[in-house]
């Protein structure tokens, strides 16, 4: 008897579909180069499991009319959820090492019709902002890819507004964060 008999088509073909789905994510895990490289850009449109953008507008609380702050939003994943929720009255700045991310978020947002994402090509260990203009900060996936962690932290210190908000999404990819980089700094999962 054939395996495709013996199973049923559907159990092989989401047999394959799983397979698939492990081989990406193993090639996520295994994957070592940092910045992300763009070329493998469609990888970044897969939902990460306890990443949902639920639990990411929970956490920082994206209000009308505020200026919020977005560092590595790859392909938009999280960017385009989370501009339409500060209306046109506020503003969201992606901030990227990579230009082809900053044109392909762009490139999404002009078709979904939202105006209010600026994007800055810039390092994040150096944040070309004035101190004290953001409410609020967010980076997903992104901060284990930078070298110096605790620079890019003390950054967007320096850029959010005084009680602002900063809310760090992690995965266990091999960049992964896993203890906060100053000692002593809140845990509380979404605060700082
Ligand atoms: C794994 S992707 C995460 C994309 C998106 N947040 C998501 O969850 O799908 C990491 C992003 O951080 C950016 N990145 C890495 N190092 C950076 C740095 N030093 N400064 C600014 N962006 C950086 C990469 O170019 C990439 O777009």
């Amino acid at each position: 008897m054939k395996l495709g008999n013996a199973l049923g088509r559907k159990d092989v073909r989401l047999g394959l579909t799983a397979a698939a789905a492990g081989a990406a994510a193993w090639g996520w895990w295994a994957s070592d180069s940092a910045p992300y490289p763009y070329a493998q850009h469609r990888l970044l449109d897969l939902p990460l499991p306890f990443l949902s953008q639920h639990r990411l507008d929970s956490m920082l609380g994206p209000s009308k009319g505020e200026r919020l702050l977005e560092i590595g939003p790859g392909t938009g994943l999280q960017s385009l959820k989370v501009a339409p929720q500060l209306g046109p009255g506020g503003q969201l700045d992606i901030v990227d090492v990579q230009q082809e991310m900053l044109d392909h978020v762009m490139g999404l947002a002009t078709g979904a019709g939202l105006d209010n994402i600026v994007p800055t090509l810039a390092d994040a260990h150096q944040l070309p902002f004035e101190e004290g203009v953001f409410d609020a900060a967010y980076l997903v996936t992104a901060l284990g890819e930078i070298p110096e962690p605790e620079v890019t932290l003390r950054e967007i210190h320096r850029v959010l507004k005084p009680g602002g908000r900063i809310v760090v999404g992690e995965f266990f990819d091999r960049h992964q964060v896993r203890r906060p980089p100053w000692p002593g700094m809140p845990t509380r999962p979404g605060c700082m």
